[in-house]
């Protein structure tokens, strides 16, 4: 049987700081709930600023947005976006590049204005310049949510465990783990890219609010280290422990092992 509603905890961590985890069975009102928190903002701030992720977890995420623009007509006429990160090499109407992406699964069924849709250029010939573009653009905003996944080595963005939480937007040469995950998209393994360009943890962290989807049983060592864990390079979200307003959303899959 399905729970519609879920289980909450809270995780206190020290003395500012508590994660809200949510728990739920049906992957449809964990979706709903978690795109609440994006529509609900949009609403009562029109110009809102979003990071944005993209990634199989944040699919519903979407489309519950979409549902949401269709029956309330909740605008995007204003707001702006800001995409986590994009594969070296692949041009933007490439089907597995993250612009592609985004402009399939959401962009295109809204009213946001494209040109305030924000995505590092995975083509640029100098990709030191645009990391610096990228964060110039970063540094001159304020995030009110972002939206991560988390991958099963419990990155966050494309920050790869080993990765100085002090970073903000650099290229990274994807780990092993991460493309092997990822080459279930790709015709050929050999396609995924190896590197790409990244928000570092240091912007994540300055947005206001933070909202993680994870769902099935492969992210459930990684949420387990992030939630139990130490606070450490080794897994990249848990740095999330040290931020004040974080939201987490779980089905049981990936909840189970948590502590
Ligand atoms: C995507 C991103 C990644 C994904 C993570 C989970 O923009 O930054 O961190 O969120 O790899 O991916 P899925 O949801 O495909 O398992």
């Amino acid at each position: 049987m399905h729970k519609t509603h879920p289980t909450t905890l809270m995780k206190r961590m020290g003395k500012a700081h508590m994660m809200n985890i949510h728990i739920f069975d049906d992957i449809k009102s964990l979706n709903l709930a978690a795109s609440t928190h994006i529509s609900d903002l949009v609403r009562q701030k029109p110009d809102a600023v979003l990071g944005l992720a993209t990634g199989i977890s944040s699919l519903g995420i979407y489309q519950a947005l979409i549902s949401d623009h269709e029956s309330y007509q909740t605008s995007y006429n204003h707001v702006s976006t800001y995409n986590l990160d994009e594969y070296i090499g692949l041009a933007p109407d490439h089907p597995q590049s993250y612009r592609f992406f985004m402009n399939e699964h959401f962009f295109k069924h809204i009213d946001v204005d494209l040109q305030h849709t924000h995505i590092p250029n995975g083509q640029a010939n100098d990709q030191q310049a645009e990391c610096r573009r990228y964060n110039q653009l970063l540094s001159e905003t304020m995030v009110d949510i972002q939206l991560l996944g988390i991958g099963s080595n419990g990155h966050i963005g494309f920050n790869e465990p080993g990765t100085p939480f002090t970073l903000e937007t650099h290229v990274i040469a994807l780990d092993a783990k991460t493309r092997r995950d990822n080459a279930r998209f790709f015709r050929d393994p050999a396609e995924v890219p190896t590197h790409a360009i990244t928000m570092g943890i240091a912007n994540i962290m300055r947005a206001r609010t933070i909202v993680l989807v994870a769902m099935g049983p492969k992210k459930a060592q990684a949420v387990q280290a992030m939630i139990n864990g130490l606070v450490d390079e080794k897994c990249p979200a848990s740095v999330l422990q040290n931020h004040a307003d974080v939201h987490i959303y779980l089905d049981h899959h990936a909840a189970s092992l948590m502590t």
